[in-house]
């Protein structure tokens, strides 16, 4: 296993969370978000399950944290419902002074904190308005971001707008897989710009404060064509349009790719050119967030995309995805090499679920640690072929509500019992923490 000695000086070694899916939206006065709504409807969410708990981090934060010591860098979001229940209007004070108290316990933990601003835990109110379909939603979203910049953005190291863009508009309303759970292509192409020009909105009020460190946290997949078939060939490429370059490609350039524009183009919102300029402002790093890869092909009776998974023979994670270290290289390098260019990136997220017990006292989930080991090594290749990699975030420091798998899938470096909220740490977390000491420079 790699050590810290053997990564760049100022290299960060971090956790994520996010706010809805650890905190406990129950407590402390956060208003009802699309997630509720989603998981109470039967058939989206694993036994319906929802974040009104999680992992109580709303009380328990600061063991939590203690946790993180040795570490560098903690991830974390900001809840929009729990700063505006009604997502605009009223604020929470109970809710900013919760982010309050957790910025200024980070720090004290020598901890950077890299603060997210949207991690998918859409206001209600604001849902039933359209949500990410109604174009409002960016002015609605840059006085949030004004409101928690005005109470905690003395203190945050770093600033991301949104996590997963994809997630936030194709799997949620293509797909249908997340919170608000459509399958509408028109809605689908509203919700793809609109969220981008909701980080341009917020880019631009957080440029006018004279925040630095601003950036956007993107998700990738390693693809590969199922087989060499013309038709196959060219999924892969639809494909890799809709799910890599879908917002890459119009925040670095102003544009949408070309699969993007044959298949929603003509649904997107009119004049939405006029837009482009704001949405392709310069951004002082990225986030990228890698787990897995998929294999493409053709599937010509299917509508746009027209494209299909095929499930391959290969070491899988508890969620059945494809391990893949060698495609987290792939991806820094080519976004290096086509968009980003010396621009900061950041492995925002990355790591497994298992199926982890707790046996007697201990967690030993090796399957997680070699996972680690080998996406480190090729953190460190990439940066070894010039790809200006700072950080790396382990996704996530403990077990938490899984989206729609419920609390069944296991991320964390911490276990959680989710009937005692006891946590216990893993062996992976002991062993990425022996490697990242500072003292003996690792083991
Ligand atoms: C990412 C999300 C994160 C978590 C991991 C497993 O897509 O950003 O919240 O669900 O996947």
């Amino acid at each position: 296993m790699l050590k810290r000695a053997d990564f760049p000086e100022n290299f960060l070694f971090g956790a994520a969370t996010s706010a809805y899916q650890i905190e406990g939206h129950a407590f402390g006065g956060a208003g009802p978000t699309h997630w509720d709504t989603f998981a109470a409807k039967p058939g989206n969410v694993v036994n319906n399950e929802n974040g009104a708990v999680a992992c109580d981090h709303y009380h328990r934060y600061e063991q939590d944290l203690d946790l993180l010591l040795g570490f560098d860098a903690y991830r974390f979001s900001t809840s929009w419902a729990r700063v505006l229940p009604e997502g605009r209007g009223p604020v929470n004070q109970e809710g900013l002074d919760f982010y309050d108290r957790l910025v200024d316990a980070v720090l004290e933990r020598g901890l950077k904190p890299f603060l997210t601003l949207y991690h998918w835990e859409l206001p209600a109110t604001l849902a039933d308005l359209g949500g990410w379909t109604n174009r409002e939603i960016a002015g609605w979203f840059g006085d949030y971001t004004d409101i928690v910049m005005d109470r905690i953005g003395d203190r945050v190291a770093s600033v991301a707008t949104i996590n997963e863009p994809w997630c936030v508009s194709y799997l949620s309303h293509f797909l249908g897989h997340h919170a608000p759970g459509l399958r509408d292509i028109g809605a689908t192409a509203n919700a793809v710009h609109n969220v981008l020009l909701a980080h341009g909105v917020a880019m631009e009020r957080l440029r006018a404060r004279g925040q630095d460190n601003l950036g956007i946290v993107l998700n990738f997949e390693a693809l590969r064509p199922g087989s060499q078939k013309p038709e196959d060939l060219a999924a892969a490429a639809t494909y890799d349009d809709v799910m890599n370059r879908l917002f890459i490609q119009p925040l670095m350039t102003g544009t949408y790719p070309d699969a993007i524009m044959a298949g929603l183009g003509s649904h997107l919102p009119q004049r939405w050119q006029d837009d482009m300029d704001l949405i392709s402002k310069p951004m002082d790093w990225l986030g990228v967030n890698y787990y897995t890869r998929q294999t493409i092909v053709a599937a010509p009776s299917e509508p746009w995309p027209s494209t299909r998974f095929i499930t391959t023979d290969c070491d899988k994670t508890q969620m059945g995805w494809d391990i893949y270290p060698e495609g987290l290289h792939e991806t820094l390098t080519w976004l290096t090499d086509e968009f980003t260019g010396d621009m900061p990136l950041f492995v925002t997220e990355n790591g497994m679920a298992w199926d982890d017990k707790v046996i007697n006292g201990t967690v030993n989930d090796s399957e997680r640690m070699d996972y680690i080991s080998r996406h480190l090594q090729q953190i460190h290749r990439a940066i070894g072929d010039g790809c200006n990699v700072q950080g790396f975030f382990y996704w996530s420091l403990m077990d938490n509500y899984e989206w729609a798998f419920g609390y069944d899938k296991r991320f964390g470096m911490i276990h959680v019992d989710f009937e005692t909220q006891k946590r216990t740490p893993k062996e992976s977390y002991h062993l990425l923490k022996q490697v990242i000491r500072r003292d003996r420079g690792g083991i």
